[in-house]
């Protein structure tokens, strides 16, 4: 009885495991479905543009957030991370974002590719929602040319440093130059889509800037953790 007890608890924990990893385990290998909530509904059909591009902000920076967290666990390992390919499959980022490219996005989302009887990539039409395609090509059609991030990583670094000051209470905070400067850097960093925001470092710090030194500091790692990637 004594040695039974554990074990039944064991099992028990075990069954409860496997419960919850239901959802996930009947997914083929590698592929997550990821929690797209907060993104607008778009039907059964499959549309033929992508309805977050236009959305408004709101729904243009969710999809991103979505997009982001999708990529890197479903594309990521052959595409590259940040959709920066390292030559195994082709550079997303250079697809256009209009209704063409997005219907080549979605042949290639829903049936994956096969040469020869080899499945070069999967097919996800069965398996990641329509939210999350769209989601996933918000995502791509939004990364900033990384050789433009790279070009200004002095610049950004000097205001980082500044910000990080601020956020100690130190120096003069003066919000709106600070905004003025990063938003100025945003616009010198293109998509290589075509798309007309990069959602590059700069941009994304400028828009934490609230006023707050909480919000200096959160711009302060928003621009050290993305150009700790670019040196
Ligand atoms: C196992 C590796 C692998 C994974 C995982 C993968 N892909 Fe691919 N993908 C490829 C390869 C290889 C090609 C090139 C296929 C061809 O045309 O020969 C490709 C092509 C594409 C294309 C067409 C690009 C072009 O320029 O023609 C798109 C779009 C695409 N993938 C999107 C995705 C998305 C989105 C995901 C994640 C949901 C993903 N892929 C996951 C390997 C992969």
């Amino acid at each position: 009885m004594t040695l039974r007890t554990p074990r039944l608890a064991l099992q028990a924990t075990a069954f409860a495991l496997m419960a919850g990893t239901a959802f996930a385990a009947g997914l083929p290998l590698g592929i997550t479905e990821v929690d797209n909530a907060g993104l607008p509904d778009v039907g059964e059909e499959w549309l033929t543009e992508n309805p977050y591009r236009d959305g408004g902000a709101e729904v243009w920076t969710r999809a991103i957030e979505v997009g982001e967290s999708a990529f890197t666990q479903n594309c990521a390992r052959c595409h590259g991370l940040g959709a920066i390919s390292g030559g195994l499959a082709p550079d997303l980022r250079m697809l256009e974002a209009s209704d063409y490219d997005d219907e080549w996005f979605t042949e290639r989302f829903i049936n994956g590719a096969t040469q020869d009887g080899i499945t070069k990539m999967p097919a996800f039409g069965d398996v990641l929602s329509q939210k999350t395609a769209w989601a996933i090509r918000t995502y791509i059609e939004t990364r900033p040319d990384d050789k433009a991030v790279t070009a200004e990583s002095h610049a950004l670094k000097e205001l980082r440093d500044e910000l990080t000051q601020w956020s100690k209470g130190e120096g003069t905070p003066d919000e709106a130059v600070m905004k003025a400067k990063l938003d100025e850097i945003a616009a010198r960093i293109p998509t290589l889509s075509g798309a007309p925001i990069a959602d590059s470092v700069a941009f994304h710090a400028a828009e934490q800037l609230n006023g707050t030194p909480e919000s200096y500091a959160s711009a302060a790692e928003t621009l050290t953790v993305g150009l700790s990637v670019h040196e």
